[in-house]
């Protein structure tokens, strides 16, 4: 059905359009470009969890992850601006981007997205630094054993946490899941996890699920709406599932989309009879 207007289990209105991909009372699949939906209403998202491409030649089947830098900057600016208008007042954002770019040119991208962002108008909150132990990044070494031009490269990348208007959150259930165990880890801004593995998920840059689950708990309410308008293979959704959050994925390709949907039917438990198509 084209876009015809139908209800969920709590009454809320959807939009229903031959681009959602797959849709649970829950969670949704948007399969198309994010600067271009009009399926999710301004003001209306709790926080964005996201990872978009990063501009470093991975071979995704719709996008060009191998621009110049300058436009993948403004890229950046057009998406951030939209992003920036779907959030709630209080509304928060969680960007895993990289810390530096050395493949093509040195360039200081975590600085760069962030002076950007600021300028949309977010509000800068904190950097987490999520360490992946894997010392496989490194490419070069720069002249080795020699201080002619040695090449520093930190193993990490970060996640930077900003906020469109107040930080404090007035809106929603008031009811936080955290347990005191997480709550100390995590409030610690230095997370130490592995990432996951391409080939198990089918996608060429895939976060794992433990990114999205520990932003979601630290930062949203019970049946808070999460973003994410970078689905990939739909990790994002799959930590909504396992927290009871309320979720919508936008991913520009389509065989990313059935990946997305198919692991979410797994690995985020939903079950046969909440699928709606
Ligand atoms: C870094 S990956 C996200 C991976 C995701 N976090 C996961 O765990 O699988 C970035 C994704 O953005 C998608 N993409 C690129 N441009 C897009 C656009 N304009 N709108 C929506 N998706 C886009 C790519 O196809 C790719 O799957």
């Amino acid at each position: 059905m084209i876009n015809s207007i139908s209800k969920t289990k709590k009454g809320e209105r959807i939009k229903k359009d031959k681009n959602v991909y797959f849709r649970t009372d829950l969670l949704q699949i948007i399969n198309e470009d994010f600067l271009k939906t009009t399926l999710i209403p301004h003001n209306s998202i709790d926080l964005i969890v996201t990872s978009p491409p990063y501009n470093v030649d991975i071979h995704y089947n719709s996008y060009n992850d191998k621009i110049n830098y300058k436009k993948y900057l403004e890229f950046t600016a057009r998406w951030l601006t939209k992003a920036y208008k779907l959030l709630k007042e209080d509304g928060r954002f969680c960007l895993n981007i990289p810390l530096d770019k050395n493949k093509g040119g040195q360039q200081s991208v975590y600085v760069d997205i962030t002076t950007i962002a600021k300028k949309i108008g977010f509000k800068y909150h904190s950097t987490i630094i999520w360490n992946e132990g894997n010392i496989s990044r490194r490419t070069a070494w720069g002249s080795w054993l020699s201080a002619r031009a040695p090449y520093v490269i930190a193993p990490v990348e970060v996640i930077v946490v900003l906020y469109k208007k107040h930080w404090r959150k007035p809106s929603g259930s008031g009811k936080s899941d955290i347990t005191k165990k997480e709550f100390i880890e995590w409030t610690s801004g230095v997370w130490n996890f592995g990432g996951e593995s391409k080939k198990r998920v089918g996608h060429p840059a895939p976060f794992p699920v433990e990114l999205p689950r520990r932003c979601i708990k630290l930062f949203t309410f019970t049946d808070d709406m999460v973003l994410d308008p970078f689905l990939g293979s739909g990790t994002t959704l799959i930590a909504c599932a396992l927290t009871n959050r309320r979720g919508i994925g936008v991913e520009i390709d389509k065989t990313y989309c059935e990946t997305a949907k198919n692991r979410l039917i797994i690995e985020g438990k939903i079950i046969q009879s909440k699928l709606e198509f």
